[in-house]
């Protein structure tokens, strides 16, 4: 059975009993019997003894992408995991157990860095509003990095080290200006934002002469990011080349070579069968060629480039397994019709439909379909109209209530960008690998919700 998965961009052909490879888990299987199955469990089974809404993550998919990372950019070392992508004391062991290390951009995402004991030397620390509290748990805690954003906050880690008694090593942040071709609000290198120090008003080599001069600081490189879900590998190097420049300054008018060039994330992922991922390695190596280049005419020791991906990472690896409740035919027009799907979950545990248009991939997990496509709206419980997970798609008519929909490609920003939208509790999460299914994190009940309340 053929049918068209549209979409506002384009029409994808395929059969819908099909899971894209460049999509779905690395481990994602239909089973002769229709069922799919991850790392050899079926979907339907996790649904039964954990319920729906739930996050299914496949751990060697997860880890396979850590490894991919580090052999493209020629260490583990070299790929900092960015956690915000997805957090859990589980998923830090095992950025720690393939030897990467880890960016965090929040308080809290560097506690739970620490409670899953990842070694402090290995963190990477971000944010553009750090608190002294904040800055004192990095300084305390012996964080390998801390990234300066702005020049408040290098006054503000200079007191924080000071008092600590305790040198620590720094980034600095540059806003290099390149417009990377991704979402406005996940763009971050232009000059109009709020991340990092300008590159062109000079703003950033000032703050890099104060850490250098700081008897506080040690400057030991500068970060850049571009922006996230970028597929246009140009940008990344345009950043590198800009930031370059500002390297061999630091070098020729303060003597200080800097060790390391900090790139950021932002490595397109597919969501749709008719997307391609970025091709890591290939970018990976021509980003390495053209940063060594650059420090050769520059007349400069090339730094060691440090990554950041997040959602290349972790986006894959994961799915969201739903189950369908109501099915209605709304009449789009006196001829027309479009079939909408609830499920049990939506915009509380998968807001960026809703927040960027963004687009997945979603198919009938507990069985085969052989129905005629229709134009159908995959819609989640909230209340609001907005609450789309699949806005525009030609589904198989044969779906029915209680079947299972997975979208696949849910791990990155979808669990920590959950909300408990109309007392929605957040989803559980399970890890699965060789058969075995791992609780990760349990659903959140309303005696939750309201034990936080007075
Ligand atoms: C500084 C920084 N590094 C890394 C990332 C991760 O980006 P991605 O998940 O697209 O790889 C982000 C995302 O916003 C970021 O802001």
């Amino acid at each position: 059975m053929t049918v068209f998965i549209s979409t506002p961009y384009g029409t994808d052909e395929g059969n819908f009993n099909d899971l894209p490879a460049h999509v779905w888990p690395r481990n994602a299987k239909r089973e002769e019997d229709g069922e799919v199955t991850i790392a050899g469990v079926p979907l339907t089974e996790i649904a039964q003894e954990y319920g729906t809404p739930v996050m299914v993550v496949d751990e060697d998919d997860f880890r396979s992408r850590c490894r991919d990372m580090a052999q493209a950019f020629r260490a583990p070392a070299n790929v900092h995991y960015a956690s915000k992508a997805f957090l859990t004391r589980r998923i830090a062991k095992w950025v720690d157990e393939e030897g990467l290390a880890l960016d965090v951009a929040s308080e809290n995402e560097l506690r739970i860095a620490l409670a899953a004991d990842f070694p402090p030397e290995r963190i990477t620390v971000h944010g553009n509003n750090k608190s002294d509290e904040f800055l004192r748990l990095c300084v305390e805690s012996h964080v390998g990095h801390v990234v300066i954003d702005n020049h408040q906050e290098l006054a503000q880690l200079e007191t924080v080290a000071r008092e600590a008694g305790v040198r620590q090593d720094v980034f600095v942040r540059v806003k290099p200006g390149v417009d990377a071709h991704t979402h406005e609000f996940i763009a971050t290198s232009h000059e109009d934002q709020k991340f990092g120090l300008s590159l062109a008003s000079g703003d950033a080599y000032t703050a890099s002469v104060a850490a250098i001069e700081s008897e506080w600081l040690e400057l030991t490189g500068l970060h850049c990011h571009v922006g996230s879900q970028v597929f246009d590998a140009e940008g990344f190097k345009l950043a590198a080349e800009r930031v370059l420049g500002l390297y061999a300054r630091i070098f020729s008018e303060r003597g200080v070579a800097l060790g390391y060039l900090d790139l950021g994330g932002g490595y397109g992922i597919a969501y749709m069968p008719g997307e391609a991922p970025l091709d890591v390695a290939a970018v990976a190596g021509d980003l390495l060629s053209a940063v060594q280049e650059v420090a050769d005419e520059l007349g400069i020791a090339a730094p060691t480039v440090v990554v950041e991906p997040g959602r290349a990472i972790a986006g894959p690896a994961a799915v969201t397994l739903y189950s369908v409740g109501v099915i209605k035919d709304v009449d789009t027009s006196f001829t027309t019709s479009r079939r909408y799907i609830a499920v049990d979950g939506g915009m509380s545990d998968n807001v960026r439909p809703a927040l960027y248009g963004a687009l997945y991939d979603a198919r009938v997990v507990n069985r085969f379909l052989d129905g005629n496509a229709t134009d159908t709206r995959l819609v989640g419980s909230h209340c609001e109209s907005g609450d789309i997970l699949v806005e525009d798609a030609r589904w198989p008519d044969d779906i029915a209530p209680g079947d299972l929909i997975a979208l696949a490609a849910t791990g990155a920003y979808c669990y920590p960008m959950a909300s408990n939208y109309n007392s929605f509790g957040r989803p559980p999460v399970v890890s699965v690998r060789g058969g075995r299914v791992t609780p990760m994190v349990r659903r959140e009940t309303v005696e939750d919700i309201l034990a936080r309340e007075y």
